[in-house]
């Protein structure tokens, strides 16, 4: 949930490290400190606050050193402080360690070090790794070049929990080690330097060919080399991935917000994830190569992940469920993975996760495998950890998303999971061709749907004036409806911090109503044909109790209404059924963005949350 960088190279470290920090304080922004290694001494300058503060700080433009290390800190054990915030040394200040994720039996550790006569600084979890690292190279009398490695890898197999650090250390100034286990770590390599970053959009604008480690797996770093060993530290050659990004994809490209230009960016995300998927009518998932035997054979398909991509979940169950007439079940990751679900070899578990860390969304995934289910990862980060560990990895052409409230994942991922729906059902033969065809012919035409949306955003930015003081706002819908009401509801939560609830229409009088009084704002979707009549008449029970009511309602049913009722309306284009999630959500991420901005919030940033939830 923090962010590491690190620099091994002939360019001064700091501003390299800083630039790092400031591209992944998405994902982690209370302290941030960096180490760099100068005239044999390891220089720390670390403090509360963002990342921005570091640049205050004058010690750090006055660091001439060519290698080092940096971390933005979302704090889990210790209040942000500058005593807690990374990098941590030792006690003996041999050793500087930044660290992502919770070393879950630090609290032993420190006892076990306190009484080898080490002392601790502060109050985190990770300041165990630095004292345990130096314990382990004083004991190791072999002053070899890879004594540093040993000394890492004794004391990471101490750690229970979640790791990705990186290490300093005086006595090998011109090297820096690395490992992970559940959390993110990707090394960019360039020419004669290196770098370090728990995410590829932090260092793509220096190199684009990049290594993933896999858990465990050690890497020691040099200006010229970067060495592999497996647990075992038996050395070996790993190839490098050529990410095909751009640094400008990464970038803000004259928007004024990553959300803002990721909500912009939704027509290309569609398009490149539909890509190559379909040909000539047929949907391709070849490296699923399921049969029919297999997708007949199977008892329950669970959704399982958290957030938006869940929501993403509840959008295509019915979808999936009428494709491949199996039973489709969608579960949030931290609650499935403690009710020992029902799974067996005749369950399929797909997992969505843009970022591919969610450390409940694997350990559910871990949870699955264990119980014999196949295990699909629908994911948006190639080489992210969640990959490793399914059977199978789909993914979601989005390119970066940056902003902490997803959306141009969301719509992506409804996207693949109803093209995944679509394969399902001509490997079953379970829908009628024509009724697919009709489908992929919506798809193919919904960025230019979206863009349309895009285009049109004046009426949005008259609403968000009028409700960016509100207290509480209730979004509403049925069917396909609600699940998108559960997305814009948190989308406005998130970033605007006004509370708000979602509620399928038809619950509203079973006790939601009494909320409802003169004023009281309630945003309602309808695109479903067949669910127009009981929708509105949810809505005028509302009106009639005093409430505002902002409709977003595709323009083919808003023909056939008197709109007139309602305080505001916003027409989308009609598209598929199965698709109308992707279009409706567009003009409500714009609402909750414009309502943000409004109350003058950052919303890339917004206060408590982090991009990737990488501890549970
Ligand atoms: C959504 O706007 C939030 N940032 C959050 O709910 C997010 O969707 C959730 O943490 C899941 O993240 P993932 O898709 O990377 O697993
Ligand atoms: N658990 C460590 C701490 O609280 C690291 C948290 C993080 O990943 O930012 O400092």
């Amino acid at each position: 949930m923090c962010g590491i960088v690190g620099y091994i190279g002939n360019q001064k470290a700091a501003p390299i490290l800083l630039a790092g920090l400031t591209k992944l304080e998405y994902r982690g922004y209370d302290s941030a400190g960096i180490a760099v290694m100068e005239n044999g001494e390891i220089k720390v300058q670390k403090d509360k606050g963002r990342v921005s503060n570091l640049y205050d700080i004058k010690e750090i433009d006055d660091l001439k050193g060519t290698i080092g290390i940096a971390h933005t800190r979302w704090a889990t054990h210790g209040v942000p402080s500058k005593v807690n915030s990374h990098p941590h040394m030792d006690c003996k200040d041999e050793f500087a360690v930044v660290h992502n994720g919770i070393i879950e039996n630090y609290i032993e550790l420190k006892k076990e070090l306190e009484n080898e006569g080490y002392n601790f600084k502060s109050e985190t979890d990770t300041e165990v790794i630095p004292n345990l690292i130096n314990y382990y190279y004083s004991k190791d009398n072999n002053n070899d070049e890879l004594r540093i490695v040993r000394a890492v890898k004794l004391a990471t197999e101490r750690l229970i929990g979640s790791f990705a650090i990186e290490v300093l250390s005086k006595e090998n100034p011109d090297i820096m080690v690395v490992v992970r286990k559940d959390s993110p770590l990707v090394i960019g390599k360039g020419v004669k330097e290196n770098y370090i970053a728990s995410d590829i959009p932090a260092i793509l604008s220096y190199t684009k060919d990049f290594y993933l480690l896999e858990n465990f797996e050690f890497a020691m770093l040099s200006r010229n080399s970067i060495r592999f060993f497996d647990k075992d530290l038996k050395e070996f050659k790993k190839k490098a991935n050529t990410i095909t990004w751009n640094a400008m994809d990464a970038d803000k490209n004259g928007y004024d917000d990553y959300m803002l230009k990721e909500i912009h960016e939704q027509p290309t995300a569609i398009r490149e994830t539909i890509g190559t998927r379909v040909n000539k009518g047929i949907c391709k998932f070849d490296e699923l190569g399921f049969t029919k035997e297999y997708l007949s054979s199977l008892n329950q398909i669970y959704l399982i992940a958290c957030g938006t991509a869940m929501h993403a979940g509840l959008a295509v169950k019915s979808t999936i469920e009428r494709m491949s007439k199996v039973h489709v079940e969608v579960d949030i990751a931290s609650e499935f993975r403690y009710r020992d679900p029902l799974v067996n070899e005749k369950t399929l578990c797909i997992f969505i996760t843009q970022s591919g860390e969610t450390a409940d969304t694997i350990a559910a995934l871990k949870l699955c495998k264990e119980k014999n289910a196949k295990t699909i990862a629908v994911t948006n980060v190639i080489g992210s950890s969640i990959t490793r560990e399914a059977d199978f990895a789909i993914y979601t052409h989005a390119g970066p998303e940056i902003a902490v409230a997803s959306t141009k994942a969301y719509t992506s991922q409804i996207t693949l999971l109803v093209l995944l729906s679509i394969y399902f059902a001509q490997v079953l033969e379970s829908v009628d061709k024509n009724e697919l065809q009709q489908i992929i012919k919506e798809m193919l035409d919904l960025p230019n749907k979206v863009e349309k949306i895009l285009k049109n955003t004046k009426k949005l930015k008259e609403i968000a004036k009028m409700m960016f003081k509100e207290k509480d706002v209730f979004y509403m819908g049925r069917g396909i409806d609600y699940a998108t009401a559960q997305e814009a509801s948190l989308k406005l939560k998130e970033i605007s911090y006004i509370h708000s609830e979602s509620y399928a229409a038809g619950e509203l009088k079973h006790g939601t109503i009494a909320l409802i009084e003169k004023g009281v704002n309630v945003i309602g979707i309808i695109t479903d044909d067949n669910l127009v009549k009981k929708t509105v008449s949810n809505i005028e029970e509302i009106i009639t109790r005093g409430a505002i009511t902002t409709m977003i309602i595709n323009e083919e049913i808003a023909k056939t209404l008197n709109t007139q009722i309602f305080t505001n309306v916003i027409t989308v284009p009609a598209t598929n059924q199965y698709l109308s999630s992707i279009v409706t959500v567009v003009p409500l991420q714009l609402l909750a963005y414009y309502i943000a901005k409004e109350k003058g919030l950052d919303v890339d940033k917004p206060r408590n949350l982090a991009k990737s939830v990488t501890v549970e």
